[in-house]
């Protein structure tokens, strides 16, 4: 493709526009209209680190999957495992020794959880595992951070990325929900408050921690542009949740495998319960929630909480879950997958400085964000907030015309194991041309 010329995306725009007779905003989820060009793409197929669009572009990918596609499109040890158990029936709704002895192995490799169960997607399992620490404090509340994503349920649909001047003060944030459609009664039960503010942290739980069944938040908020917590932080969390009853969620959704085989502070600090997805399933649709026996066992038909599905765990996905640990936990997976990271942004650091533009490039594992208008780690919502959006959306289109896909308005971004570093050198080339054509 000519550096300089623009795309054909006519392919993609003809269905676009049939799509749109038969699907709200032609498209099957929201996020797949791709902001930075107004439409979005149809895609032909993916292997990889490449995806083709129906127009015959090929794109090195760095949405992959919204972060499921950690190994790539159609890893093929995650194939095979899922093409073996199908020949053995392809839902089943039921229990095989299969499964049993895949859930003992992600467990293990989770210090402190003991149970889980298993869900289809991200927004399933933080909503169970809050109706599970409901059930087990018999209280209500829960907080969120400002910034941090858990989803699209009703419980927890609030303050992602709010509008600022709906969203209150920064020490003390309003919850905005993120849909329409929220029954405004929910408003009550969630506290929602900035990320790595002891003290705001402690005046909630002080005022109200009687009352909350509940604190989750993403360990690594790549939902916030791989934002981080301080360890003083991390550890008031710990020990006041610990203090007052109240079960500490770690949504590891995008998380969980990004920087290592398993949680991503590793066993620094141990939550009550952990939710999974992405990942976890190689690209296949599979979450889970885990937690200690005690908490597990709140969930039917040891307790009152109800968790039960047509769909649940079959045991194709199950199958993709093992191969994807078989995979992650070779030696030396990590250590190359983090050689790609570290070329990757440094890389893109140097890129920006030469080019004279201020950007934080916030890369933790094998996710990162790219914050223009930053120069500095962002360490709350507020902070994410300030970033020039417009700059970032004309990186994308010029990135894209080059042939290098990142999703636009995601918060992250990032690569696959099938990355190779000649993909990640030629990723640099095109990122540092885009970055002169915006400067
Ligand atoms: C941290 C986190 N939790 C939950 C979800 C929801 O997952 P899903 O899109 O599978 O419903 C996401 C999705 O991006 C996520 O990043």
């Amino acid at each position: 493709m000519a550096e300089h010329e623009p795309l054909n995306l006519e392919g993609s725009i003809a269905l676009w526009q049939r799509a749109r007779r038969v699907l709200p905003g032609g498209v099957n989820a929201s996020a797949r209209l791709n902001r930075a060009l107004g439409h979005p793409l149809f895609f032909q197929r993916g292997q990889g680190a490449y995806l083709w669009d129906v127009d015959g572009n090929r794109y090195l990918d760095y949405c992959l999957s919204h972060g499921a596609s950690l190994l790539g499109h159609g890893h093929p040890a995650v194939l095979a495992a899922v093409q073996a158990a199908m020949a053995d029936g392809v839902l089943l709704s039921c229990e095989t020794e299969g499964q049993l002895a895949v859930t003992e192995r992600l467990l293990a490799l989770f210090p402190g959880m003991d149970m889980l169960r298993y869900c289809g997607t991200g927004t399933e399992t933080t909503w169970h595992a809050l109706r599970v620490a409901r059930t087990h404090t018999g209280r209500w509340g829960v907080v969120k951070f400002e910034g941090h994503y858990h989803g699209v349920n009703d419980s927890l649909g609030y303050s992602h990325w709010p509008a600022l001047d709906a969203a209150g003060a920064a020490d003390a944030p309003r919850p905005v929900a993120d849909s329409a459609g929220i029954p405004p009664a929910n408003d009550a039960l969630i506290n929602i408050l900035p990320f790595n503010d002891v003290a705001a942290f402690e005046r909630c739980l002080r005022e109200q921690g009687r009352d909350l069944a509940a604190v989750i938040m993403e360990p690594i908020s790549y939902d916030s542009c791989g934002m981080r917590p301080t360890q003083e932080f991390l550890q008031a969390v710990r020990t006041l949740t610990r203090h007052m009853g109240i079960v500490l969620i770690f949504d590891e959704v995008l998380s969980g495998f990004r920087v290592g085989p398993g949680p991503a502070l590793g066993d620094a600090i141990i939550p009550d319960m952990t939710v999974l997805g992405k990942a976890i399933g190689g690209g296949m649709p599979i979450s889970a929630f885990m937690g200690t026996r005690a908490i597990m066992e709140t969930c039917t038909p040891t307790g009152p909480a109800l968790h039960s599905g047509t769909y649940i765990a079959p045991p194709m996905l199950v199958a993709a879950v093992g191969a994807t640990l078989d995979v992650v936990t070779q030696p030396g997976f990590y250590t190359q997958l983090d050689a790609l990271g570290q070329r990757l942004y440094s890389g893109l650091r140097d890129s920006l400085q030469r080019r004279g533009i201020k950007a934080w490039v916030q890369g933790v594992g094998a996710r990162f964000g790219l914050l223009f208008g930053l120069d500095a780690e962002p360490r709350n919502y507020r902070d994410v907030a300030r970033q020039d959006l417009d700059m970032m959306q004309r990186f994308h289109v010029a990135c894209l015309r080059r042939g290098v896909y990142l999703h636009f308005v995601s918060p992250h971004h990032g690569y696959s194991s099938a990355h190779t570093l000649d993909d990640i050198e030629r990723t640099l080339e095109v990122m540092d041309a885009a970055l002169a054509e915006i400067a």
